[in-house]
Parts: C-alpha cells; structure tokens; sequence
C-alpha cells in the first residue's frame, strides 16, 4: 500500500533540531571501512533505506558490520582484496549512490556480482559509468547497454586512466575513483564542473595518498586503506526542506544544528541568499575534515532571481525544494542548466512542472531550463512519481497554500529522511 500525506497551512516554524545524517558521506563510510585493514566506527549514519541497502550489500560480500545503536556502525574492515563474492543479486534499492560506486568498485574484484535495483532506478542511466570503466578494462553488461541489472564481470586487472567524467557528476567521479584504486599506475580524473569532493576526503583520511583540488583528481592504485572514526554531520539535502519552509512561512525561526557545509553542497544557501533568504551560519567549525555549522533560518521576502548556472552542480539535489522558494518569490525566476534533473529519482524538471502547474503556479519548461514566475498557491491533489525529494518539495509547498494538499506515494522519503513527518511537525509543519 503506498503512503499519501495531507498537508496545509503552517502558523510558522520554530525550534532548534538536527536532520539525519549526509547520504552521501553515510554511503562512502561503509565502503571505505568494509575495505579498510582495521575497525571503523561511524557516527550518524543515516537510517535511510539506501544506505542501508549499500550496508547489506557489504554484509553479502562478506564484511560485518555491528550495530551498537541506531546511526551508528561499526564496519570490521576485511582490507583492498577481502570481498568475497556473493551467490545471491546485490539490490541497491532506489540509490543511484549506491549503484555507481559499486560498479567502480566491484568491477576491480577477482569475482563476478550483479546489480539490481528498484523500478526508478532501474530506469536511470549508467552507460556514462559503464563507458568510462570500460575504459580502464573492465567488463560490465546491462539492459540495452545502459540499465541494471549490471553484470558485472570480475577477474580483471584494470589499467590507469586519464579521463574526463564528460558529465558533472560525483557518482561517476566516485566510480572511477574506486576502480582507480585497484589499478597499476596513476589516474587522472576531470570534471566539467566541480561536484562534491567527499571520495577524496574519505581517501585522504583512510590514508591513501590523493592530490585533489575543484575539478581535478589524481590518484595512484596499490595503496591500503587504514581504519578510522567517522562523524557524519546532518544532511544539507535534508535541511534544505527545513530551511526554504522557515524562509516561506511568516513568522518562523528556526535553527538547524550541526549541517555539513561543504562548498560543494551549498549552493542552496547561496540561491536562497540571492533571493533575499536570511540565513545565518553559526559556530562554524570543522568535524572529521568536514566542515559543519548551525544555520540559523527566518522568515524572509523572497525576490525572484536568474539563477547562476554555476551553482547548479552545487545544489544539484536542492533543485526541487529551490523551485518552490521561486513559486512563492516576487518576480520570474530562471534556471538553466539542468538538464542533470531528467535523469534522478524521477524526471524532477517534469514532477515539480506538473506539481507547481496544478497548485496555480506559471512555470515554463525546456529540456534543461525552468522559469517560474511567483504568485498564489491553492492546496491540490500532488503525484510525487515516487521521488522523496519531489514529496518533501510539496510538503513544504502545502505549508504556504489555500485549502488542503494531497501528495500521492510518500514511501520513498524513508530512503533520505527517515522521521521526516515527525521532525516537521514537531518544527511547526501541519503534515499527515
Ligand atoms: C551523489 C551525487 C549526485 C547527487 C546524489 C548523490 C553522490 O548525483 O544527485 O544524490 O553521493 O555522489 P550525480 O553524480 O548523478 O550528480
């Protein structure tokens, strides 16, 4: 049975509360502690299905991995060569996350896996991951040459590349960073635009000699991973809801404790700021090589803006809950560059159209650009295409509109933000 919310008008945010734990980080942290020599601890894990589905995974290729507490791990590293293969499919579930870094990973084994994942993953392409490993010596075979199941064909010995991701992507960044690992030489790895950077941190803190700057990798295979302590902060993907709801909501102040910041993911706060956002970043300060802050949010009049194209990558996954903020601002807002968002949990450009459209909203769209002008949103009946993030989009859409709004199959928000109905009404959200 899927799930639906109803949801109305909020009164205002309020409180001082933490999100769950970065996806992104949480996904490395298992990898790179399951191919450590030693015993990894992490802290604020996120208790999300597609981490724990990238957990499982290393459970059948024979790591363990206790579990002292809810978010934490404990990961007993069985080193670079220590996999072991599994008899049964690996199922990543809906995480494109999960799917591209192994790949990378998995392709550098001595044995054969296969991936599989849900209906939307199984749609998103992975060609751009197949090509490029494909280009070291790896052998990977998928639907139509582009979808999972992949099956993926180990026993090879990989080569070093320089190569160009040719799309601005961390996941094929990661991918190829993994494979990089297990080959004999140096790799070089570019990007067209600059993505989150957190496969080299990790690398760097679990010893592996890796010299990286915005854009730019370069990395030696036949290394060792040594063993460490993880702390992972909140979830910026996940404040960001938290944080255009306070921004909308007349009235609201809140403070979201404890946020990873890292340049590379905060394009929203820059966009929101743009537009006229009061956000306060507070006791800045760095955990685990990270760096994290509070971010103290209130109620502001937003302006509508022409989004610098070059903040994009940045805010890649905040693009959603970014359009909202322009459907209320004052003005026309443009956005290009996006074409990236066809191609995520769903078509995001074509679920947050209709969304908006069906709320009372103007939007245009083309196949990498929206303009969206601002004005007065009525409560309806909203399809999230089984997108946690388009779910959570109009949940807080539903906080600032007429009437009441119904947003179909909310499951899949338990894949990035478990406990996100709780949090928001506890902050002020009315939501059921
Ligand atoms: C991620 C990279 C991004 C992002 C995803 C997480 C990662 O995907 O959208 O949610 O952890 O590397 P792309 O690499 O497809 O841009």
């Amino acid at each position: 049975m899927s799930l639906n919310w109803t949801a109305s008008r909020s009164a205002g945010l309020a409180g001082s509360f933490q999100v769950p734990g970065d996806k992104s980080i949480s996904h490395r942290a298992v990898m790179f502690g399951a191919l450590a020599e030693g015993t990894t601890r992490i802290h604020g894990f996120l208790e999300g299905e597609d981490t724990r589905a990238t957990a499982r995974i290393f459970s059948q290729l024979g790591v363990r991995i206790d579990i002292p507490d809810t978010q934490s791990r404990v990961i007993h590293g069985v080193g670079l060569h220590g996999l072991r293969a599994s008899t049964e499919v690996l199922d990543c579930g809906n995480a494109g996350t999960g799917m591209r870094l192994l790949s990378g990973l998995l392709c550098a084994q001595a044995f054969d896996s296969v991936l599989t994942g849900d209906a939307s993953l199984s749609q998103r392409p992975m060609a751009r991951v197949i090509g490029k490993l494909e280009a070291m010596g790896a052998r990977i075979t998928a639907r139509d040459g582009n979808y999972a199941p992949l099956h993926i064909h180990g026993g090879q010995q990989l080569k070093p590349v320089v190569i160009d991701t040719g799309v601005a992507s961390a996941q094929v960044k990661s991918a190829l960073l993994f494979a990089a690992m297990y080959a004999d030489g140096e790799s070089v790895i570019t990007e067209p635009r600059p993505t989150r950077d957190y496969t080299e941190a990790m690398l760097k803190s679990f010893g592996w000699p890796v010299t990286y700057g915005p854009g730019r990798v370069q990395i030696r295979g036949g290394g060792r991973l040594q063993a460490g302590d993880i702390r992972i902060p909140g979830d910026i993907s996940s404040a960001a809801f938290f944080i255009t709801a306070a921004l909308l909501i007349p009235g609201s102040d809140i403070t979201l404790e404890n946020i990873g910041i890292n340049p590379r993911r905060t394009g929203i706060l820059q966009a929101l700021r743009l537009m006229g956002g009061r956000i306060e970043v507070i006791n800045a300060r760095e955990q685990g090589g990270e760096p994290v802050a509070d971010l103290r949010v209130r109620h502001s009049d937003l302006k509508a803006i022409d989004l610098p194209e070059s903040l994009v990558p940045d805010m890649i996954d905040e693009c959603p809950i970014f359009f909202v903020a322009a459907a209320l601002a004052e003005g026309t807002t443009r956005a290009r560059g996006l074409a990236e968002l066809r191609v995520k949990e769903s078509d995001r450009i074509a679920s947050m159209v209709a969304g908006l459209r069906a709320m009372g909203i103007a939007v245009e769209d083309t196949p990498e650009s929206v303009t969206i002008t601002g004005g007065i949103l009525h409560g309806a009946a909203i399809d999230s295409h089984d997108d946690h993030r388009i779910a959570m989009s109009f949940a807080v859409a539903a906080q600032c509109a007429s009437g009441q709004t119904l947003i179909r199959d909310c499951d899949n928000v338990a894949t990035s933000f478990p406990g996100f109905v709780d949090l928001a009404r506890s902050a002020g959200m009315i939501l059921e």
